[in-house]
């Protein structure tokens, strides 16, 4: 097969973890007989700086022309003040709505190896494997008003949350599909008791539930939901939940995996094409030094391979290369154990795409 795959990496430690998704990518291609070419753009800080925007649209027409992106992340102090015209994350949201990415799947799987890293007890966190299937394209992200304005009593600022029926719909239908393949279990989350967007979520999520009888689902408030994650993770399944509720809970659940650096992401539309991304975000403070865990950057390209290009032992091959070379006792910095060995991104990277091989 050959397929073009967009390259975005963005700031802080987002090339240094596409490079090595990269490489990741290129030893299946070797292995297989695929070709994959991998032209690259700028997004976030580095395209202000260079462009004055945040997503050039050189970067968007590049992105609509491939199979699939890889982005590392965006960000970062210098273009952190609140007053500045463009901020790097517009470049992401605008890339998510423009290429209608409305289902971002964040699976969180605890690898045995990593029990110790997550600073969970042991028997909380043991087996979890669930996925958090995230709304990516509506809600309080995109609402609009959403704006700061002087208002009669000072200063005042406004953001609207807002969705539609089958923008709910359409992302509850892809948890359902996905639940099918696992343990048939979907856990819509919603604000229901206090929300009126909550409310219209769980009717239609009740709705979708029943188009799909074989699928068991049931409704939890996101509160309680971020308390059960952390008491009883293994009960969860498939989670489905608007924007900014996804966004919080993947980071909590990310503990639950030992390390944001081991949480990969796709972000998928109506179509194959996809973007894939660590959830980690730009880490200005480890940029630049070799320290960064490229694991959920290469378990995103997995993913890429799986949904945009329907490569399936091609995504096994990298999965099981990574839980090698864990379970051989290698690890990044965020990982560190006792008798393990610590080693920088480029060779955690080596590493993984020397031990790619057919199943
Ligand atoms: C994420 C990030 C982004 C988000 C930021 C960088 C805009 O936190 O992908 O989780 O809030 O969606
Ligand atoms: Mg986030």
């Amino acid at each position: 097969m050959h397929a073009q795959i967009a390259v975005l990496p963005g700031d802080g430690i987002g090339g240094e973890v596409t490079a090595e998704a990269q490489k990741a990518l290129m030893a299946v291609a070797e292995l297989y007989g695929h070709r994959f070419s991998f032209p690259t753009a700028l997004v976030g800080g580095a395209a202000i700086d260079q462009t004055g925007t945040a997503l050039p649209d050189e970067s968007m027409d590049l992105c609509r022309q491939s199979a699939a992106v890889l982005f590392g992340a965006i960000g970062g102090p210098k273009w952190d003040d609140p007053r500045a015209p463009v901020r790097p994350e517009q470049g992401l949201l605008a890339l998510r709505k423009g290429l209608g990415l409305y289902a971002n799947l964040r699976p969180v799987r605890l690898y045995d190896c990593l029990v110790d890293a997550s600073t969970l007890k042991p028997e909380v966190v043991r087996g979890v494997d669930l996925i958090v299937v995230r709304e990516l394209t509506g809600g309080l992200y995109f609402g609009q008003p959403s704006k700061r304005f002087d208002g009669p009593h000072g200063r005042e600022a406004v953001d609207t949350m807002s969705y539609t029926e089958e923008e709910v719909a359409r992302v509850v239908q892809a948890a359902c599909d996905l639940a099918r393949h696992r343990r048939r279990k979907v856990t819509s989350v919603d604000k229901q008791n206090v929300l009126s967007t909550s409310r219209l979520w769980r009717e239609v999520a009740a709705e979708v539930g029943a188009r799909n009888p074989d699928i068991t689902m049931e409704h939890v408030l996101v509160d309680n939901c971020a308390m059960q994650l952390v008491r009883e993770p293994s009960q969860f399944d498939v989670l489905v939940t608007e924007n900014t509720f996804g966004d919080i809970l993947t980071d909590e659940a990310s503990v639950l995996a030992g390390s944001m650096g081991m949480l990969p992401s796709a972000s998928l539309g109506t179509g194959k094409m996809g973007l894939y991304e660590p959830i980690h975000g730009s880490a200005p403070s480890l940029a630049g030094k070799d320290l960064a865990n490229p694991i959920a950057a290469i378990l995103s390209a997995a993913m890429l391979l799986r949904y945009s290009l329907d490569l399936f032992p091609e995504a096994e091959s990298i999965e099981r290369a990574v839980r090698q070379v864990l379970d051989d006792g290698y690890r990044t910095e965020d990982i560190r154990a006792a008798d393990t060995k610590v080693v920088g991104t480029r060779k955690m990277g080596d590493l993984i795409a020397s031990r790619i091989t057919r199943s």
